[in-house]
């Protein structure tokens, strides 16, 4: 019996390394229809360390022939959210593309820890609009993913401008609009979210390997 069990830790050790998980992040998309827009689809992640996020220009196929538009995915600060953060991942300015067409580039960043990381597209006023990303925000607090968009439109700044920001009075003190977190009105059914999958296949993958585990265990069990 101690034999099974030291054979299956190095199972178990794989099951770890098989979670290294792909986060895809399309650009350019109304997450509220799936429609093309200005936003992120989705707009707010969790990934764990290890995981990468891919930013994609390349919309999805059941958008016919979308029209190209320009969009960046930039890393700012949570303070100044449409302010390029200096030293930070930017994909810079592409147009976005079709993926039946197999346009569009794509732009990979490796998770290192489960920190805050906060991202806009710089192009014209659409930080202004909203478009923004927030990987691992806090669930609550004064610097939710919402507050994030909150203070996102809030923005007076131009990309290179620096606002005064008040410490003292956080966006919350701003009446959320309800545009960003109300449930989208299902008129077109939006294709399921990406994170959606991604969560559910995440917890699928585990549990297939937990469950090759399992099985390892009891074929080894019945052989003796
Ligand atoms: C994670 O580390 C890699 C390698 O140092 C670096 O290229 C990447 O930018 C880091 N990711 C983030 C989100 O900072």
């Amino acid at each position: 019996m101690m034999k099974t069990v030291s054979a299956a830790i190095p199972l178990f050790a794989l099951c770890g390394l098989a979670q290294a998980f792909t986060y895809t992040v399309t650009i350019g998309i109304d997450e509220t229809n799936g429609q093309q827009g200005i936003g992120f689809d989705p707009s707010a992640i969790r990934p764990s360390p290890g995981d990468t996020i891919t930013f994609t220009y390349a919309l999805p196929e059941y958008l016919k022939n979308p029209p190209p538009v320009q969009h960046s995915a930039t890393q700012s600060t949570f303070d100044n959210p449409c302010t390029a953060m200096s030293g930070g991942f930017d994909t810079g300015v592409h147009e976005t593309g079709w993926v039946s067409s197999s346009t569009g580039d794509s732009f990979n960043l490796v998770v290192n820890d489960t920190q805050p990381l906060w991202f806009f597209s710089s192009v014209g006023d659409d930080c202004k609009q909203g478009m923004v990303l927030a990987v691992n925000p806090p669930l609550s607090g004064d610097q939710t993913a919402d507050a994030f968009k909150q203070k996102a439109m809030l923005s007076t700044s131009t990309p290179s401008a620096t606002a005064p920001s008040s410490s003292s009075s956080p966006a919350s003190s701003q009446p959320p609009s309800g545009t960003s977190s109300a449930a989208p009105t299902m008129t077109s059914p939006p294709p399921p979210s990406q994170s959606t999958n991604s969560a559910a296949s995440h917890m699928a993958k585990l549990e297939l390997c937990l469950a090759a585990v399992v099985a390892f265990i009891g074929v080894t069990v019945m052989a003796q």
